[in-house]
């Protein structure tokens, strides 16, 4: 079945093992939006995997993996990454990854121009990863962006570079940032390019042939739909459409290829960056940092932690359409003597079923709780729903009737293994 799996909160939701996981049954496996921003983790074979930019099916043997236009991509990046992979023994070659050549580019000066935007909104900012997504997609949307397709020619790239640094530098100068020349962006990202060059193509045949072969393509979406530059919240949100419907017009695959939505979400609440959070608690924050848990895949940063927020996963679930839920980490609340579920926002003294859109209601909005009680066993070792507690089932049930679709996956452990299908 071809499947989309986007996170439901704000990213690392756990998707890159619930794609690991999913890739088994899959030929195909391609991502839509996002770039090395995304940090996702696979532990296989005992060995841990941190991929930024190439799909987490890479790891599988006869598996093509398919970076679509929808992704921004640094190519310096994804080299550095397709060594890592090789040196771990991971062949990657132009039968294995396909990268679109209309994907745009993330060019050096993209990375300081997101440090500077970062530095112009001092006690404002997005608290971005600094990887030049937010400049790239707005050279994309404001037609000034380069294509892996521009690039593949010298002369077309260094001309289009040149333009657009006339504005870059500038900006770049006021913030006594520094500044670039065509040589030095040519020289820093060319031998990328030449590695790239076999991989970089027009992807559609390919992902429409396995399509009308019946063969199984799976999405892996990046980021979370909170982190959604439409339905997130707003500006402290990442520069793509992070929901279901960016796998599509990020691939070009047509709405009506897909029959299933895996919305992966945590047993708790997660973010990284700054925003609103509505159920972040310190205590249970220090709880995980003391486990050496929950400290970010791509820039290494404590994750802000808190109860799981059930108005955001509800809202998630309608706006991507998902007809499945995985939940991860339920192993993080196995000693938790009590948990708490935030089933609504109180604003002003009036109950909220969803989001708001408006930024000082976010400011004044407060969780309403619902409580279970823990169930203070090791459930790692769990392979059937049967196996769990029955305090957990009845936390995981009462979380698929709030989000209105049914837990089909559970993640109680880092593993491959630890994974129950109900
Ligand atoms: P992603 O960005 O959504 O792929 O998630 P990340 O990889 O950034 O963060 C998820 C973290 O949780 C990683 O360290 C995973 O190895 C880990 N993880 C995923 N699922 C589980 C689970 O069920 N239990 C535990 N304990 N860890 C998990
Ligand atoms: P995965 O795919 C968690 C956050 C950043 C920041 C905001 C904007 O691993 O779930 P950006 O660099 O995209 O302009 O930053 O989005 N962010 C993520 N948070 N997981 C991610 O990806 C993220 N990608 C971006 O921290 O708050
Ligand atoms: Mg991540």
């Amino acid at each position: 079945m071809n499947t989309i799996i986007c996170g439901l909160q704000w990213g690392d939701e756990g998707k890159g093992k619930i794609v690991d996981y999913l890739t088994e049954t899959a030929d195909v496996v391609a991502r839509g939006q996002g770039g090395n921003n995304a940090g996702h983790t696979v532990i296989a074979n005992d060995t841990k995997y941190i991929l930024h930019l190439i799909p987490s099916g890479i790891l599988w043997e006869g598996k093509s993996c398919i970076i679509g236009n929808g992704v921004v991509m640094d190519p310096v990046g994804l080299c550095k990454e397709i060594s890592n992979l090789e040196e771990a023994g991971i062949p990657v070659d132009e039968n294995k990854l396909l990268i679109s050549d209309r994907a745009h580019v993330v060019l050096p000066y993209h990375r300081e121009l997101d440090a500077a935007r970062e530095a112009a909104l001092g006690k404002n900012k997005i608290g971005t990863t600094k990887r030049g997504i937010g400049p790239t997609y707005a050279d994309k949307a404001n037609r000034i962006g380069l294509r892996l397709a521009d690039m593949l020619d010298e002369a077309t790239a260094r001309e289009l570079i040149e333009i657009r640094l006339n504005e870059a530098n500038s900006t770049l100068e006021k913030h006594d940032l520094p500044t670039f020349t065509v040589d030095q962006v040519w020289q820093e990202v060319s031998p990328a390019i030449e590695r790239l060059r076999p991989h970089i193509t027009n992807v559609i045949p390919a992902l429409h042939s396995a399509w009308k072969a019946g063969k199984t393509i799976l999405f892996e979406g990046a980021q979370g739909s909170f982190l959604d530059v439409d339905f997130g919240t707003y500006p402290f949100v990442t520069s793509s459409n992070t929901t279901s419907g960016g796998a599509c017009t990020g691939s070009g695959l047509p709405p009506t290829a897909i029959e299933r939505v895996v919305g992966v979400c945590k047993a708790y609440t997660t973010r990284v960056g700054s925003g609103p959070f509505i159920t972040e608690n310190d205590d249970i924050s220090a709880y995980f940092h003391a486990r050496g848990m929950e400290f970010g895949a791509t820039t290494g940063r404590p994750r802000r932690c808190g109860w799981l927020d059930m108005v955001l996963i509800r809202y998630a679930c309608m706006v991507n359409g998902v007809t499945d839920l995985a939940v991860t980490i339920l192993d993080g609340l196995d000693e938790r003597e009590s948990i708490k579920v935030c089933v609504a926002y109180d604003i002003d003294g009036e109950r909220h079923d969803f989001p708001p859109a408006n930024r000082a209601a976010w400011d004044r909005a407060q969780p309403v709780y619902e409580e279970f009680p823990g169930w203070q066993s090791d459930t790692t070792s769990a392979r059937s729903w049967d196996e769990l507690p029955d305090n957990a089932r009845a936390y995981l049930t009462r979380l698929g009737k709030l989000a209105g679709a049914p837990v089909s996956y559970i993640g109680n452990g880092p593993e491959r293994e630890q994974t129950i299908v109900v």
